[in-house]
């Protein structure tokens, strides 16, 4: 079965030899996860969160388990934009898939400004814009949550970037997720991603403190997949451009359902610190569900979701 699939956005397009993608923050760089499976064979991955400037993160405990899933309040550790490109970006397989770089920042200039160093970064396929982290005091899911300024955001990287693909990545902590997407679609990205993590506590009756040192923090694993399916659902149905689902993703099955309610593609997330092997693993279970429920092609599954 022919698992290629083409995103084509409004100004640019994405070629992916199979829909699964890795979800930024739960692959490292790729290599991490090198030992279990070839980077290769995948559509694509998308690297830890960027910033501008190197980020510490937040103080622990950053990270609790929960019912199906798991919190975290990382705060975006990363080393920075440039040591990334100068250190990171040569030791990955940029040739032989996609490396989709995802970016976070705090202004809508800085923004465009890491928008405009990977706008000059070939070995970078795609951009994903980050405008619905919850783990960060300033920016990150404030710009997702007000369409105006998801717009902003959206528009800025367009210029910046015009000739990457460029990924916009939705919060669903907002009351109306198709609204913020036709608002960031008519702004010119190419693409959009749902979800990012939902806001959520952990607390600790015997000591009564939160689990985690940032009080609250980003619900993601099998517990926020029919949150996620809901979202895509809306999103995929208020667009024209190609939606990727993320959410709660460990199975073959639960990526035929994302491409059921309309996803074109999918990342994997908390499942890698599950099974790291499980990215590479859907790859080779998708044709023989397909085959066991006769689906032909993942081109006559998408979006055939009947609601009547
Ligand atoms: C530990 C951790 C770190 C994450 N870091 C980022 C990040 O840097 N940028 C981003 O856009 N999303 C980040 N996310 C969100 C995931 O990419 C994904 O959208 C979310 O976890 C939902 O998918 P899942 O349920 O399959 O994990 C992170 C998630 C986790 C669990």
């Amino acid at each position: 079965m022919n698992l290629a699939v083409t995103l084509s956005g409004q100004s640019q397009k994405l070629e992916l030899k199979n829909p699964i993608l890795t979800a930024s923050g739960t692959f490292g760089y790729g290599l991490e996860f090198a030992p279990f499976g070839d980077l290769s064979s995948l559509g694509g991955f998308i690297v830890k969160g960027l910033s501008l400037k190197p980020r510490l993160g937040n103080p622990g405990p950053r990270i609790v388990e929960t019912t199906a899933g798991m919190l975290n309040a990382v705060g975006l550790q990363n080393a920075g934009v440039e040591y990334f490109c100068r250190e990171t970006l040569p030791k990955l397989p940029t040739n032989q898939t996609n490396v989709i770089a995802n970016i976070y920042a705090s202004s809508v200039e800085e923004f465009a400004e890491l928008a405009a160093i990977l706008e000059h970064e070939p070995r970078i396929k795609a951009l994903e814009v980050n405008i619905s982290c919850p783990n960060v005091r300033q920016g990150g899911v404030l710009f997702g949550q007000d369409a105006k300024m998801a717009a902003h955001v959206t528009k800025a990287c367009r210029q910046a970037a015009p000739n990457k693909f460029l990924i916009v990545k939705l919060s669903p902590n907002v009351t109306d997720i198709a609204y913020i997407a036709q608002s960031v679609e008519g702004a010119g990205c190419d693409c959009i991603s749902c979800i990012n993590t939902l806001q959520g506590m952990s607390v600790d009756l015997k000591s009564r403190r939160p689990m985690l040192a940032n009080v609250i923090g980003g619900l993601s694993g099998p517990a926020i997949k029919p949150v996620a399916l809901r979202c895509v659902w809306q999103v995929a149905k208020a667009v024209k451009i190609p939606v990727i689902g993320v959410g709660g993703i460990t199975s073959a099955r639960d990526v035929l359902e994302f491409i059921l309610v309309g996803a074109w593609a999918i990342q994997v997330g908390t499942a890698n610190f599950m099974r790291p092997q499980i990215s590479f693993e859907l790859i080779k279970d998708i044709p023989l569900l397909c085959e066991e429920l006769n689906i032909t092609s993942l081109t006559e599954l998408r979006g055939s979701l009947k609601v009547s």
